[in-house]
């Protein structure tokens, strides 16, 4: 049974990797924002537990807190998966102050406050461990309309190859996770923006054509990002560590 910390799992990709480590047996904490949606997730599992640390991850103080919290109520963690993080298109011409900081402050200091405290647990308990970053497709390629998106999860790529050498001393591997278009709420948001740009508003045909973008023919279902955490966080990927791992239908293979 390990002991697993998890942020942005109370929707989507993160949701579904809740799932799996609790039906896995584990103990999962949940760090969010949407505290109702960690509730009905952790009343949906009969195995394992989940418990939800209401946290903002852009608030390093609140970060700080609530894996304090954590460490008191389950331990520390084994095992850390980063996943909280905000997506919103703009053009180059129309971009906001307010959406740049947003995501900005999501998805990179997030991580990054999020990794300080909880690696430090996990040197403090001197038994290793397994951090997993989520990355994105965009970490290799670029896309219309996401820019800052794209260059915070080109930095967290990053991150995750620079935190492996830090890390390793203290026998933590971390690997990011790189994947392509998976259906979550995030998305909707995404490809009713591009409804709206290039397929006079129909959703549908914007999905098909995502799904057309990609070898394998479709785009993701969140469990199928989730084993690949899964997998990175077990003995069984015990050699890898500062790896960016495509879970990308083929996208970037082309
Ligand atoms: N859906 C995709 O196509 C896709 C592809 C590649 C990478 N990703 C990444 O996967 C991760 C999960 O996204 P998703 O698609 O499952 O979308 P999602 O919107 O369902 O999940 C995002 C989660 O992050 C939480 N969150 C947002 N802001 C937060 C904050 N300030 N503090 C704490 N939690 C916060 C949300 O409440 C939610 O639980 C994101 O980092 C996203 O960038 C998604």
């Amino acid at each position: 049974m390990s002991i697993v910390y998890i942020t942005g799992g109370a929707t989507g990709i993160g949701a579904a990797t809740v799932r799996k480590f609790a039906s896995s047996g584990d103990d999962v904490a949940v760090f969010d924002i949407n505290g109702d949606a960690v509730e009905q997730l952790s009343s949906e599992v009969d195995s394992g537990s989940v418990t939800l640390f209401e946290t903002d991850v852009r608030n390093r103080a609140s970060v700080r807190e609530s894996i304090a919290s954590a460490a008191s109520d389950l331990g520390p963690p084994t095992t850390l998966f980063v996943n909280a993080g905000v997506q919103k298109l703009q053009g180059i011409f129309e971009m906001e102050d307010d959406d740049i900081d947003l995501i900005i402050d999501v998805n990179l200091k997030g991580t990054l406050y999020t990794v300080a405290e909880a690696a430090a647990l996990m040197r403090d308990a001197g038994k290793g461990g397994t951090i997993v970053l989520m990355a994105s497709d965009q970490a290799l390629v670029g896309k219309e309309g996401s820019i800052v998106y794209g260059a915070t999860k080109a930095g967290v790529a990053q991150m995750a190859k620079s935190l492996s050498v830090a890390l390793s001393p203290h026998g933590i591997r971390v690997n990011a996770v790189c994947p392509a278009t998976v259906k979550t709420p995030l998305t909707e948001h995404v490809f009713k923006w591009l409804a709206d740009k290039h397929f006079d508003g129909d959703v549908e045909a914007a999905w098909a054509a995502e799904a057309d973008l990609l070898p394998i023919g479709r785009v993701a279902d969140p469990p199928e990002i989730a084993e690949v955490v899964y997998f990175l966080s077990q003995p069984s990927s015990s050699f890898m560590t500062g790896a960016l791992v495509p879970v990308d239908g083929g996208l970037t293979a082309q």
